[in-house]
């Protein structure tokens, strides 16, 4: 079987990062976030980090000549022939026709697109409580999902640490950048047949089982 090709598109919070760990371990697939990729250049101090670093704590999107070229790289190493998963990316419409363009090229498509629905209270209560490994980015949560020791990833033993965009000021910025600049993007893939909209509330083990439905058909 040829590999999937899926989109995770869904608000910040809505659990992408944290579907992404249970998808790709399943399906083999490259998880691609846009997300974890910056923040390592970020964290490296390279030109990359140095020109996005400012919009991420912002909460603002980093400019598409930035975001775009490291996705298309990224897409044309030959470990991405098995099926990818991308998360964060495309966020606008102007990136969603760079990622035709580019897939077009290489004479793939995108098999789904799953949307994540999530409403906003809910939001901002997992954004705000939110914790990641520095190491291996697994996503964790004071209250919703503590690791098993506290400050410690329980899956490499990396240190757990509070994302900056994480104060409830920049968490309003990015969700208001969503509404206006990502949530179009639903539309998009509804009109090319290949969205699924799944309910994003519940257990993240409940979320899966459902992915995993539509993932399946
Ligand atoms: P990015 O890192 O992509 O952040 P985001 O889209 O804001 O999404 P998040 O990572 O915050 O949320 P998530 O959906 O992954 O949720 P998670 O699973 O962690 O982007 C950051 C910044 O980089 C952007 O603001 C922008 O500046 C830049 N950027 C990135 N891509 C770009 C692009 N393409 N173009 C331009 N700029 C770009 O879960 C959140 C919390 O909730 C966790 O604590 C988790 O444990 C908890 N949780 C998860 N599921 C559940 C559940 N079911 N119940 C209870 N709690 C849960
Ligand atoms: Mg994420
Ligand atoms: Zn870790």
């Amino acid at each position: 079987m040829a590999g999937l090709n899926v989109i995770l598109l869904g608000p910040p919070g809505a659990g992408k990062g944290t579907q992404a760990e249970r998808i790709k371990q399943d399906y083999n697939l490259v998880h691609i976030s846009t997300g974890d990729m910056l923040r390592e250049a970020v964290a490296a101090g390279t030109e990359l980090g140095v020109k996005a670093k400012g919009f991420m704590d912002a909460g603002e999107l980093v400019p598409d000549e930035v975001v775009i070229g490291i996705v298309v790289d990224r897409l044309r190493q030959p470990d991405t022939e098995s099926g990818f998963l991308l998360d964060g990316f495309p966020r606008s419409l102007s990136q969603a026709h760079e990622l035709d363009t580019a897939l077009d090229a290489a004479g793939k498509q995108i098999t789904m697109a799953l949307a994540m629905i999530v409403p906003e209270s809910e939001l901002i209560k997992r954004l705000t409580g939110r914790r990641l490994c520095r190491d291996c980015q697994k996503p964790y949560h004071v209250v919703f999902s503590p690791p098993r020791q506290e400050g410690v990833c329980d899956q490499c033993g990396g240190e757990i640490f509070q994302r900056s965009d994480d104060s409830e000021e920049t968490v309003q910025n990015r969700l208001e950048v969503y509404r206006t600049q990502t949530e179009p993007l639903i539309d998009y893939y509804r009109s090319r047949g290949v969205l699924t909209e799944i309910d994003g509330v519940g257990h993240p083990d409940e979320i899966y089982q459902r992915i995993r439905g539509s993932l399946s058909q």
